[in-house]
C-alpha cells in the first residue's frame, strides 16, 4: 500500500486534485481535510444563482457524497489542519488527530479582507462573502426596499449588487479606487459595468472615502464618508479583496511571497509539499502572482496530481474567468498583466462588446461582454501562442468587419 496523500482544505482545488489523482492512481490513499462542514462545493454561484435562489444547495456540491466513497477518498470535514511537521511528515488536526503523509497538498484558499473593528467591520449586518455559511447568513437581508451598501467594486461586490438590485434592494456601491474593477480590468470594461449598474438603478460612487460604518445597538445603520456625508443603510456587504491563507505554510517555513511559492510543477520549497489555487503564487511574466479563479485552482491541482503520479507536467495555460451581472455574461481569456494599450471591438447586438489588451504588438487578453464569439476567438488566438502569422493587431481587433476566424 503506498503512503497517504493529504490535502489541506476541501474546496475547488482539493476536489480537482482528488479526482485527477484517483484517475491516475486508482489505489493511492487520499484524505481531504477541510474546516467547513460541507463537502467541496463551487463558490461562484454564491454571488450569482445561489444568491438569487435559482440554484439549490445540492447543485453547489462539486461531487455527491457517494462519489467520495466509491472512489475511496476520505473526507474529514469541520476539522482544521493546525500544523505541519515536515521532519516527521505529519499534520496535526484541530481534533488532535495526527496524520502521516507521503505527499501533502496545501489548498487552503483565501480569506476576505474585512473592515477594521474601529471602522465598523464587526457590527451586525456587515457581511463578507466567501463561504456557503456567509451566503446563508445574509440571505434574509435581501428584501425589496431595504438599503444595501456594497463596499468594494470588484467582481464580488458587483455581482452581489446585481443580485440585490434584481431582488428590489436599493443598492449603493462605494469603490475606493478611481474606478470599479480597476485591479482587474481596463477603463473601458469599468465604463461598461458602471453604465450597466446605473441603468438598473444602482448608485455607483468611485474615489469614495468611506471612513466607517456606524451602528445603533451594535447593528449597522449608516456609512460615514470623509467629506462629512453619511448614508443610511440596512446592511452592508464588504468585498474588498482577499488574502491568501498562508499561515500554515509560514509556520512550516515554506517559501511564501504573495502566496505559497510554487514552481510550474506546483511544488513548494519542500519537494513533498505542493500548493494549488488561491493560496499559491507562481512566476508569470517575471512577477510572482496569484490567480483567484476556478480555472487556476483546477489546473494547478491537476498539475500537482500528474507530478505526484510521476508524470512530467507543467502548469501553463491560457487563463480564463467569468462573471455574471444581470443578463450580462463577462468572459475573460488571457491575463492582462503588463498591458499598455486596449481597443474596443463593438459587437453586433446591443450590449455586446469586447475589450482587447495589448503589450506593444503582443495580444494579451480579451474581456468579452455578452460576446462568446469574441471570447472564443481571443482564447484560440492566445492558445496558438507566438506564431506571428496568427497574432492579431489592435487595428484588426477594433474593426468589427474584420473576420477573426481568418487568423486561425
Ligand atoms: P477554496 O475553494 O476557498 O477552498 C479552500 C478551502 O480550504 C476552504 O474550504 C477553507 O475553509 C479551507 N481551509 C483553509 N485553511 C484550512 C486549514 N488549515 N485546515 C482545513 N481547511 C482549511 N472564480 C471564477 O473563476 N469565476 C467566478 O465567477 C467566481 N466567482 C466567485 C464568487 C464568489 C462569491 C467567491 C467567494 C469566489 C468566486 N470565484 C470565482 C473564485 C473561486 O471560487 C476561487 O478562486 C476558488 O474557489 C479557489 O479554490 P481553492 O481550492 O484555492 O480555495
Ligand atoms: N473601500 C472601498 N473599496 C475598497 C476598499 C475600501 N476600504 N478597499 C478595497 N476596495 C476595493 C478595491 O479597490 C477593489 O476594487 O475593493 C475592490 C475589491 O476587488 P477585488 O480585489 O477584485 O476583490 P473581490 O471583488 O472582493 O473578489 C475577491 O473573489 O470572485 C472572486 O476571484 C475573485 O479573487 C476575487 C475574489
Amino acid at each position: 500500500m503506498s503512503a497517504t496523500i493529504i490535502v489541506v482544505g476541501a474546496g475547488q482545488a482539493a476536489a480537482a486534485f482528488a479526482a485527477k489523482l484517483r484517475e491516475l492512481q486508482p489505489e493511492r490513499p487520499i484524505t481531504l481535510v477541510g474546516d467547513e462542514p460541507e463537502l467541496p462545493y463551487q463558490r461562484p454561484p454564491l454571488s450569482k444563482k445561489y444568491m438569487t435562489g435559482e440554484m439549490s444547495l445540492d447543485r453547489l456540491l462539486l461531487r455527491p457524497a457517494e462519489w467520495y466513497d466509491e472512489h475511496h477518498i476520505e473526507c474529514r470535514t469541520s476539522v482544521t489542519v493546525d500544523s505541519i511537521d515536515r521532519e516527521d511528515k505529519m499534520v496535526v488536526l484541530s481534533d488532535e488527530t495526527v496524520l502521516k503523509y507521503d505527499k501533502l497538498i496545501i489548498a487552503t484558499g483565501a480569506t476576505p479582507r474585512r473592515l477594521a473593528p474601529a471602522a465598523g467591520g464587526e457590527l451586525a449586518g456587515v457581511y463578507a462573502l466567501r463561504t456557503l455559511a456567509d451566503a446563508d447568513a445574509m440571505a434574509h437581508e435581501f428584501k425589496p426596499g431595504r438599503k444595501l451598501l456594497v463596499v468594494g467594486g470588484g467582481y464580488i461586490g458587483l455581482e452581489a449588487a446585481a443580485v440585490a438590485a434584481t431582488l428590489g434592494v436599493e443598492v449603493t456601491v462605494v469603490e475606493m479606487a478611481p474606478r470599479i474593477l480597476q485591479r482587474v480590468a481596463a477603463a473601458e470594461t469599468s465604463d461598461y459595468f458602471r453604465a450597466l449598474h446605473r441603468s438598473r438603478g444602482v448608485t455607483v460612487t468611485e474615489s469614495a472615502s468611506l471612513i466607517r460604518l456606524a451602528g445603533d445597538n451594535g447593528r449597522v445603520a449608516r456609512a460615514e464618508f470623509a467629506d462629512g456625508s453619511a448614508l443610511d443603510i440596512d446592511f452592508a456587504l464588504v468585498g474588498i479583496g482577499v488574502t491568501p491563507n498562508v499561515a500554515l505554510a509560514e509556520e512550516a517555513d515554506l517559501a511564501v511571497g504573495n502566496g505559497i511559492e510554487v514552481g510550474l510543477d506546483c511544488r513548494t520549497s519542500d519537494p513533498d509539499i505542493f500548493a494549488a489555487g488561491d493560496c499559491a503564487s507562481f512566476k508569470f511574466r517575471g512577477q510572482r502572482i496569484r490567480l483567484e479563479s476556478v480555472q487556476n485552482a483546477i489546473e494547478q491541482a491537476e498539475a500537482a496530481a500528474h507530478v505526484i503520479a510521476g508524470q512530467k507536467v507543467e502548469y501553463k495555460s491560457v487563463p480564463w474567468f467569468w462573471s455574471d451581472q444581470y443578463d450580462v455574461k463577462l468572459q475573460i481569456a488571457g491575463f492582462n498583466l503588463g498591458y499598455d494599450s486596449t481597443v474596443v471591438r463593438p459587437g453586433i447586438r446591443e450590449g455586446q462588446q469586447s475589450v482587447w489588451y495589448f503589450a506593444g504588438k503582443e495580444f494579451l487578453a480579451v474581456d468579452a461582454m455578452n460576446d462568446p464569439r469574441a471570447y472564443m476567438m481571443g482564447k484560440r488566438l492566445l492558445e496558438a501562442g507566438h506564431d506571428p502569422a496568427k497574432s492579431i493587431t489592435p487595428e484588426q481587433a477594433a474593426d468589427p468587419d474584420f473576420d477573426l476566424k481568418s487568423l486561425l
